[in-house]
């Protein structure tokens, strides 16, 4: 992880960078960087399952998350122990405290033999509610001649209702393998469709259009799921065989409340952000009810650390002072 100070670094001090990146490691930075690590958990809470930290509102027990929205069950019957959404059986991954959080997903699949005949057809569904499902993510379907769907329920904030279901998908076609591109997700071998905001419960259906009859001569899957466009590439070979090693996470979003700051303001025993922080409302469409989406927080300016926490925001300059002193220093040399 690249700390704040040396982003800010980076940008002042350019080919310096290196050096100071190479001190934080073995110097004071490394101290730095351990209190930081353990401000961000509850006082008293476990801040990691297996290898997954999980920042305050986020927690594993009762008295550690903000409430039961933000509960990660951690199994330890696994080596490294594993982190789950709630009591679902969605892997979580990674929580940042910008508001999102990696989960796994399963994978529909579909698989015809030579004769046409169906031989497996997986369906798959999960809810996020009170989060969401990122637009940052599509829905991704790989296969020829298939044809994926997904159905979903929205809130559609500005009229503070829940809309029942929404359809979209994509078409992916195989007529010329020889246009296959690695990393393009064009429509040949590979289809993406865009997941509108404030969707929180998804199923995945795929469906041959013409019975795979031009695909291949060998068995043939399809295979569909929803993932973050930045860590998806397309590779033929997922036309092959999709791996159970192939991972590819889906982004959802959180927040806290389900009000806009100004009402969370109003009621400080409740209000979720700390001293030293900004709160702002996301523009992700809304999972909660209400159909409002709720807010964030985030350090204010010269500060850094968990916003959620008592105290949780920390000044930096002092930091900052000792590095610039230390940068003059090895300028000097
Ligand atoms: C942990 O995972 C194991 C294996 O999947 C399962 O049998 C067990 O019920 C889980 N424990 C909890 C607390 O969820
Ligand atoms: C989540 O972890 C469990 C336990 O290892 C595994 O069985 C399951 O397939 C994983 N889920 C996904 C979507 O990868
Ligand atoms: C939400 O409601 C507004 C106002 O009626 C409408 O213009 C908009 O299209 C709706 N959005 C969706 C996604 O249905
Ligand atoms: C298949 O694609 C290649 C390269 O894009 C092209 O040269 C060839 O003419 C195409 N064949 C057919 C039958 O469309
Ligand atoms: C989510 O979708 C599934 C399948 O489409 C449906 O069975 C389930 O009831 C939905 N969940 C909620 C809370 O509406
Ligand atoms: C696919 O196969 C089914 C049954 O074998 C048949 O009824 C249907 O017409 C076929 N569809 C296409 C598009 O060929
Ligand atoms: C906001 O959340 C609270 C507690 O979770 C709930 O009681 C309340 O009804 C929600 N308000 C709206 C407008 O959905
Ligand atoms: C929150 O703070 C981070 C780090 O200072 C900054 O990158 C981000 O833009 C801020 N977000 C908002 C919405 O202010």
């Amino acid at each position: 992880m690249v700390s704040w100070f040396q982003v800010l670094l980076a940008q002042q001090f350019g080919t310096l960078t290196l050096l100071v990146l190479s001190s934080t490691a073995t110097g004071a930075g490394a101290g730095a960087g351990a209190t930081m690590a353990m401000a961000m958990a509850n006082p008293n809470c476990a801040d990691r399952c297996g290898d997954v930290p999980i920042p305050y509102p986020f927690g594993m027990t009762e008295d550690c998350y903000l409430n039961k929205d933000f509960l990660i069950t951690c199994n330890s019957s696994f080596n490294p122990p594993k982190a789950f959404l709630g009591t679902t059986n969605l892997n979580v991954t990674e929580i940042s405290l910008q508001g999102q959080l990696k989960l796994l997903q399963f994978v529909a699949s579909q698989c015809y033999d030579q004769k046409e005949n169906k031989l497996s057809d997986i369906r798959t569904w999960f809810e996020l509610l009170p989060f969401t499902i990122s637009t940052e993510n599509k829905l991704t379907v790989i296969g020829c001649n298939t044809q994926a769907s997904i159905d979903f329920y929205h809130n559609n904030a500005s009229q503070q209702q829940q809309l029942p279901y929404a359809t979209t998908g994509c078409i992916s076609k195989c007529e010329n393998i020889s246009s296959f591109a690695d990393g393009s997700c064009s429509g040949v071998g590979c289809c993406q469709a865009s997941i509108p905001k404030g969707v929180w419960n998804i199923s995945v259906t795929l469906q041959s259009y013409d019975n795979y009859t031009k695909s291949s001569n060998s068995n043939s899957c399809s295979y569909a799921f929803v993932t973050s466009q930045d860590e998806f590439k397309f590779t033929p070979k997922y036309l092959r065989q999709l791996q159970n090693t192939d991972e590819f996470p889906l982004v959802a979003e959180w927040t806290v409340g389900n009000e806009t700051c100004d009402v969370a303001q109003k009621n400080l025993p409740t209000y979720a952000c700390k001293q030293n922080t900004k709160c702002y409302e996301p523009d992700i469409g809304s999972g909660g009810g209400g159909g409002l989406s709720g807010y964030r927080c985030n350090c204010s300016e010269e500060y850094q650390g968990n916003p959620y926490l008592t105290n949780g925001c920390q000044g930096i300059s002092t930091d900052t002072h000792l590095l610039f002193a230390v940068l003059h220093c090895m300028a000097m040399k």
